[in-house]
């Protein structure tokens, strides 16, 4: 737990409106601020800033709270993590006292403090010619890299041994736990020893765009499998929003970046002065990173293997960042199974005419349809015609679709006419199935059905509604608070059913009868950022509504306790007619 003075210093420090105006493009609506959400896709905002009360909400996807949460969910980190964020933002540090880990969680720092000796440990390595020779020979010669270039991505070498980073970091004073929780060693099934993750691979840091080391790729030299070993996600580390060089490209991205798949796909690129290339880790490309790309630059050319997985990948990275409103082009890379293999081989200028080439992701994904087709052949050339279509009605704007219709009635030499019946015909189709989803999700979330936040509210929908009349009310005015918590009102935590709606209750009490008194910050520490986003949700629905008097927390406390008083009596009646049914079958025999 962080001391409540903490908390309220890191969150006066930080406006949420300009702490969150770095991630989102916010517009001004009367008092509040409205954007794009960017922990959901939408085309029209329902993401909301209330500076207020210094918080935030999306009518969209029901996430809110304060800025700590906003934090927590933008940058991936748990309630300490976002507050240690903020503080540095702010530029105050926390005392360590302030803070307490979780019990067997390492902190972030400790584990970066640890990778980067690590890194250095390896990068001695390769540069000690009886230790690394091997690596630096594949690096240099096989590779083809610069010792510039190795030094600017921190390469390194893990000896071939089980226990060389493990004796080195033991001299450091770190621990067996840490470095196996920091996946630098795995554990013995047999002895439980740790030992050497990394062996006889060269090494890749992967270094966050703060400069923290958050984790290891290792390269086998030879055909040996697997060729890369990655860390596994860590406290400070979660591959799928992380991108590799980063920290790096992010100074060179405001016209485009370019995406590859592999480590040394990037590290070429950057080498042959294509600085705005970043790679995922090994992994397809998350919703998440294409936010980061968003953050970012305007443009991304993804530039993948030219085989078939690739471009596979293509596709899905192309809705991704898409969907981010990103400008998107594709590469192909002729002649060469990717852009490292392809730079090597041509060198840097051909490259920049390929990126200069590189196809708007409509013509790559038309192309990819018209290669499926004989079009001298009739029917060919009507089933090319329906993907086409069925293609461009995916597009939301209507200039786009105008656009890329005339584009496809030129290739297929068919009237634009003929084509665009056919579009919006497609189009209504995605609508009505786009509201059939929207209303099948709707009489869900009525129902309650599949809420994960709360699964008990499913078991009495007008009850559950009180108990959120309620908690909103509390939310918002400290009189009822004070009802609640001197009992003037004859609520108390067991009137609630729901153990979502108890925990709620006795959590903005308690806040209020601590010395330091109710904070929603603070009060956030309890739960996580979905139950911090469904408490937002009751506080936004009473203010949604004009009249938030005492007769309304009055009613909904009536509703609760006639509610329970109802489902006693069902539940006596059923003992009864249990016990009936006995008696009765004991009557026949
Ligand atoms: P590639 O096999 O295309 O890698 O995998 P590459 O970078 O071109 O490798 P070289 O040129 O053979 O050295 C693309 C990426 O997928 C991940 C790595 O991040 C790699 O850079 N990968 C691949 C793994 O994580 N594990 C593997 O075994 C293979
Ligand atoms: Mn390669």
């Amino acid at each position: 737990m962080i001391a409540r003075e903490i908390i309220d210093d890191i969150v006066a420090r930080n406006d949420i409106e300009s702490v969150i105006s770095s991630y989102v493009t916010l517009k001004r609506a009367g008092s509040n601020m409205n954007g794009l959400c960017p922990f959901h896709s939408e085309r029209t905002p329902s993401f909301t800033v209330f500076p207020n009360t210094q918080s935030f909400y999306c009518f969209g996807c029901n996430a809110g709270g304060s800025v700590i949460t906003f934090i927590e969910k933008a940058e991936n980190l748990d309630y300490v993590g976002a507050v240690e964020f903020l503080a540095a933002r702010a530029g105050v540090s926390i005392p360590q006292d302030g803070r307490r880990a979780q019990p067997g969680e390492i902190p972030r720092r400790r584990i970066f403090d640890m990778n980067l000796a690590a890194a250095k440990f390896f990068r001695e390595c390769l540069f000690d010619p009886a230790l690394g020779g091997e690596g630096m020979r594949y690096l240099m010669e096989n590779r083809r890299l610069s010792p510039a270039t190795i030094k600017h991505f921190g390469l390194g070498f893990a000896p071939n041994s089980f226990s060389a980073l493990h004796d080195h970091m033991r001299r450091l004073g770190y621990t067996d736990e840490e470095l196996i929780k920091g996946f630098l060693c795995g554990k013995s099934q047999k002895t439980g020893r740790a030992y050497d993750y990394f062996r006889n691979r060269v090494m890749f840091p992967i270094i966050d765009t703060s400069g923290n080391i958050v984790a290891f790729g290792g390269r086998v030299m030879d055909d040996s499998k697997p060729k890369y070993l990655n860390s596994s996600d860590t406290p400070g580390f979660k591959k799928s929003r992380h991108l590799f060089a980063l920290n790096f490209a992010r100074n060179h991205a405001t016209e485009s970046m370019i995406l590859c798949e592999g480590y040394m796909d990037v590290i070429a690129l950057h080498a042959a002065g294509f600085e705005n290339a970043v790679a995922t880790l090994g992994t397809a490309i998350t919703s998440e990173q294409a936010r980061i790309f968003a953050k970012y630059t305007k443009k991304v050319i993804i530039s993948y293997d030219s085989d078939e997985a690739g471009q596979r990948a293509a596709n899905k990275a192309m809705q991704l960042l898409g969907e981010v409103g990103l400008e998107v082009r594709v590469l192909r890379v002729p002649d060469a199974k990717d852009p490292d293999e392809y730079i090597r081989k041509y060198g840097a200028d051909k490259f920049r005419r390929v990126v200069e080439g590189s196809r708007s992701g409509f013509q790559y994904k038309l192309d990819n349809i018209l290669a499926k087709y004989d079009l001298t052949q009739p029917e060919d050339k009507i089933r090319a015609s329906n993907e086409c279509c069925a293609l461009i009605s995916g597009y939301h704007s209507g200039v786009e679709r105008e656009v890329y219709i005339s584009q496809v009635a030129k290739q297929l030499s068919l009237p634009v006419d003929v084509l665009k019946n056919q579009v919006d015909m497609s189009l209504r189709r995605r609508i009505r199935e786009k509201k059939a989803q929207e209303q099948r999700g709707a009489q869900a979330s009525i129902r309650n059905v599949g809420d994960r936040i709360n699964p008990d509210a499913i078991k009495d929908v007008q009850a559950a509604a009180a108990e959120e009349t309620i908690l909103g009310l509390m939310l918002i005015y400290p009189e009822y608070r004070s009802a609640a918590a001197d009992g003037s009102e004859g609520l108390t935590s067991q009137d609630f059913f729901t153990a979502f709606g108890r925990r709620a209750f006795e959590a903005i009490v308690a806040a209020h009868e601590s010395p330091e008194g109710f904070s929603a910050p603070a009060l956030e520490q309890s739960f996580t950022p979905d139950e911090v986003g469904r408490l937002q949700r009751m506080e936004q629905g009473r203010r949604a509504l004009s009249e938030n008097g005492p007769s309304v927390f009055r009613e909904a406390i009536a509703t609760l306790k006639r509610a329970m008083s109802q489902r006693a009596d069902r539940e006596n009646e059923d003992v009864v007619s249990g016990i009936a049914s006995i008696l009765a079958r004991k009557g026949k025999k």
